[in-house]
């Protein structure tokens, strides 16, 4: 179970890289594309991202990954709604929205981005604590592990 957890998380994290890149595609091709450029970007966003979070929530808690991995993984899933809220809130603040777009409104949205990153962050670090737990049957990094107290007998 912890190898497929592993598994899991690396492929996630993968995604995240895939979904920069398709974030680029759609910047660069929408004078060709129109919004459509963004489609690619938004599928696998919307489904291939998020699905792979849930896995990461199944398979942290079947791989006994532990109290805080298992959050990071729902912290994960959570952050791809933000990716879709950061639209919803910077509409209402700017009064902007794809009919008419603004530059206040593109202030508020380009915080997508940045919220992207950290969902990038937050996949590159749960695999790093997957591979942890696969590798060692522990997610602490060994210096932490080293400076744990010597389990009282
Ligand atoms: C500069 C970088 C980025 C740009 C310009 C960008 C742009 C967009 C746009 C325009 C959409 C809406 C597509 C539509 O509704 O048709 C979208 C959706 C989305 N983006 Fe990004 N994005 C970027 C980076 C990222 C990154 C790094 C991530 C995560 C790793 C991400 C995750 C998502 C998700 C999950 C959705 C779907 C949101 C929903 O449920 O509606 N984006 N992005």
């Amino acid at each position: 179970m912890r190898k497929a957890f592993f598994v899991v998380a690396a492929l996630m994290f993968l995604d995240t890289i895939v979904q920069l890149y398709l974030a680029a595609f759609g910047a660069f091709a929408e004078s060709l594309l129109g919004e459509d450029s963004f489609a690619y970007h938004f599928i696998n966003g919307y489904f291939i991202l998020r699905g792979l979070s849930l896995l990461a929530i199944l398979f942290a808690a079947l791989a006994r990954a532990g109290k805080n991995t298992v959050w990071l993984t729902v912290g994960i899933f959570a952050l791809t709604w933000v990716q879709m809220l950061v639209f919803v809130v910077g509409g209402m603040l700017t009064g902007a929205g794809p009919e008419n777009p603004t530059v206040p409104g593109a202030w508020a949205v380009a915080t997508h981005a940045v919220t992207g990153l950290l969902i990038i962050f937050c996949c590159y670090w749960l695999m790093l604590r997957a591979r942890r737990l696969d590798k060692t049957g522990s997610v602490a990094r060994p210096a932490d592990a080293a400076q744990q107290p010597a389990a009282t007998v």
